[in-house]
């Protein structure tokens, strides 16, 4: 099986979002159970200065606006995964991040800058491909690889093509004037076609055009077949529903692994949890919160978005210093969520502490000091940090939706609750404080959730039959 993997981002080279842990480990265990998987990879220049070596491998002609690019050629860090980077100076080679500018701005062109990346996908996965290696299947994900199956169609390229959905509140909407940059024909702006409410969706076109249709989790697959979690594209997923499925997310078991994690100064595992104490020791000293090793702590890392429910968690943040509780919180995002969070840890000095940023080493350190874990989620496709606590014996606290309904089983391995309110959470949340008083009791808890299994073999496996399926 010979499949091209398209994404815009990367574990370790370039990441906003889970998508780029999916993307830096899904091809690596395809690759181990026989599949030639090969990622495909916009030249960013974090993406150029980190993968060594990079040869130049040959030139692809008829992307739009661009007549001729380069295709490079390395391997995924760490793996002999092939990785194809896409050098297009003008659309890749500028400062910030894959899809916004240093000052948190889209770029102006991002309809133009994807196109390029969904373009150069169909034409590898065409006749017309200069590769010598024709790929079975394309494999997209998410809106900047949307228009992918949209230009296989329009030329009538018979490659089958993959749609995985990530996140469906990521639309890649842009206004209907941008469509003669991206040389898409005018036909293509329809209901049956790119159009979504008088605009064109990146995604949407990958949604119509896709042979098949994959999202990360059986749970979130099935809500997005209807309002509100479908955000508008209930009716042509419910329509496609048959040719929809839902495959749960594997985690990187050597990155994330309590016994053998370079990040943390202490090391332990389901059989011997005694240094554990020793993460949660170093962690309250690391982020100024009180010494006590009694204190029930509460982690949680997401980006700072209305999806995450940081509201809910400042909302009964209180209540959890109350009852003698700790918080420590990491992310970065929406400036008004960061200064909430800000004034909230002002407010509880030694009780309540937070880092707004991206920190790979601390993100580490609170999965292994941090007693349970919070996601109260609105919506989570899939999610990665409640199967990273499972593994690290840290109790998650989840709202019931998506990947977490998925993962987490109430009373056995954490604390599910079913309306993203304050209230909800704060009844969790009391469960969990009364719970962790009983010692027996709640290191069951932590050793069932480290019994579970989220490596990619499972996940990697359903992919192949999917890919199967499609040939
Ligand atoms: P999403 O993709 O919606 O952001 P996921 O749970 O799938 O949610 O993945 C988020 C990933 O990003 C996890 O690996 C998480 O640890 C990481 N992450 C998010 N914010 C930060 C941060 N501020 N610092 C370090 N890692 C972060
Ligand atoms: C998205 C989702 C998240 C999922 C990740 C990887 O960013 O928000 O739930 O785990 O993609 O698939």
């Amino acid at each position: 099986m010979k499949v091209l993997f398209c994404t815009s981002e990367v574990v370790p080279l370039v990441k906003t979002g889970g998508l780029a842990d999916v993307s830096g480990a899904l091809p690596v265990a395809l690759g181990r159970i026989g599949v030639d998987c090969r990622v495909l990879l916009p030249g960013y220049p974090q993406v150029l200065e980190n993968t060594a070596p990079l040869e130049f491998h040959c030139d692809l002609t008829g992307l739009p606006g661009q007549p001729t690019a380069r295709l490079l050629r390395g391997a995924l860090p760490g793996s002999d995964t092939c990785l194809y980077v896409l050098d297009v100076p003008a659309a890749y080679d500028r400062p910030g991040g894959p899809y916004q500018d240093t000052q948190g701005e889209d770029h102006a062109d991002n309809a133009w800058r994807f196109a390029l990346l969904a373009k150069a996908a169909a034409l590898l996965a065409s006749p017309l491909s200069p590769l010598g290696w024709r790929p079975r299947v394309l494999h997209c994900n998410d809106w900047p690889t949307g228009l992918a199956p949209a230009y296989l169609h329009f030329m009538g390229v018979a490659t089958p093509s993959l749609m995985t959905v990530h996140n469906l509140a990521y639309q890649g909407i842009f206004p209907r004037e941008v469509l003669p940059d991206l040389e898409l024909p005018p036909e293509s702006f329809s209901i049956d076609g790119v159009e979504y409410y008088g605009n064109l969706s990146l995604l949407k076109a990958g949604l119509y055009y896709a042979g098949r249709l994959s999202t990360v989790s059986p749970t979130y697959a099935r809500e997005i077949q209807r309002s509100p979690l479908g955000m508008g594209l209930e009716g042509l997923l419910a329509s496609r529903a048959g040719e929809l499925t839902g495959i749960l997310n594997g985690i990187d078991s050597v990155e994330w692994d309590p016994a053998a994690d370079p990040h943390l100064s202490c090391a332990y595992s389901a059989r011997d949890l005694s240094d554990k104490r020793h993460c949660k020791q170093a962690l309250q000293a690391r982020m100024g919160l009180q010494a006590d090793p009694d204190a029930p702590l509460f982690g949680l890392i997401a980006r700072m978005t209305h999806q995450k429910g940081l509201d809910l968690v400042l909302d009964v943040v209180d209540g959890i210093v109350h009852r003698g509780g700790q918080l420590v919180l990491l992310g970065t995002g929406d400036a008004a969520i960061e200064r909430a969070v800000r004034d909230t840890c002002a407010r509880h000095p030694g009780r309540v502490a937070c880092l707004i940023g991206y920190d790979e080493a601390l993100s580490h350190q609170i999965e292994a000091g941090a007693d349970a874990f919070l996601m109260p989620s609105r919506f989570e496709p899939c999610g990665l940090n409640q199967m990273y606590s499972l593994r690290y014996g840290t109790v998650p606290i989840v709202h019931a939706t998506g990947g977490l309904a998925d993962t987490v089983e109430d009373g056995v391995t954490g604390f599910v609750f079913r309306e993203p309110s304050a209230h909800a959470l704060w009844l969790a949340l009391e469960q969990a404080l009364t719970l962790y008083a009983d010692r027996a009791a709640w290191r069951r808890l932590m050793k069932n959730g480290m019994q579970q299994d989220f490596s990619w073999q499972n996940s990697a496996q359903s992919y192949l039959t999917l890919y199967r399926g499609m040939v």
